[in-house]
């Protein structure tokens, strides 16, 4: 059984309004009860005997358990790396972030355009295989994600997250979350990777 996170919404947020992460908030809820009504149905009756790669019942809750698991844990990341009161990053993170993208600007560029060309999340990632940080574009929760590799930074792009505040006005949630990304977290994700 998952337990949902409380999340509160306080005067550290200003990418987004009250308004808009409550609304929020109640989308991370539903992928709470998915998931674990999922995990309820592969405990006991999934039917496995029936298991078959074009259409199964026992293929929809294996789609639907990445899918909602991977809803559950990106959103968590999310609401945890915004706000705060560390709004800028220490000296040595920058410099961590200047190792893989030449300059802290030039990984800002390239995160803005990640999360313009994402349909789902925009994540700065550490991938483990290549040993790099990386910025990667997921278009849904369970699609884009790479194996053996740990989300630092965390921006949902879905319109869920922006619309009904910024309408079709996108760039300018992007542009409000890059100054508004909690920082103190963000170099705790790093410490836990040694990155
Ligand atoms: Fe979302």
């Amino acid at each position: 059984m998952i337990e949902k996170i409380s999340f509160r919404y306080t005067e550290d947020i200003t990418v987004i309004n009250a308004q808009q992460f409550e609304a929020h908030i109640r989308l991370y809820e539903g992928y709470i009860n998915n998931i674990n009504k999922i995990d309820k149905i592969l405990m006991n009756d999934p039917k496995r005997e029936d298991a078959n790669s074009t259409f199964s019942f026992y293929r929809e809750c294996k789609r639907g358990e990445t899918f909602a698991l991977n809803g559950v844990i990106l959103h968590e990341l999310y609401f945890e790396n915004i706000g705060g009161r560390t709004k800028v990053p220490n000296p040595p993170t920058t410099e961590i972030i200047k190792t893989y993208f030449q300059s802290f600007e030039k990984w800002q560029e390239d995160f803005i355009a990640t999360a313009k060309a994402s349909r789902g999340w925009a994540v700065l990632s550490f991938d483990q295989r290549s040993n790099r940080l990386r910025n990667i574009s997921l278009d849904a929760h369970d699609l884009g994600n790479i194996a053996y590799s740990a989300a630092i930074l965390v921006l949902d792009m879905y319109e869920h997250a922006y619309f009904l505040q910024y309408a079709d006005n996108k760039v300018e949630y992007i542009n409000r979350f890059m100054k508004n990304i909690n920082w103190e977290v963000v170099e705790d994700r790093m410490g836990i990777f040694e990155i």
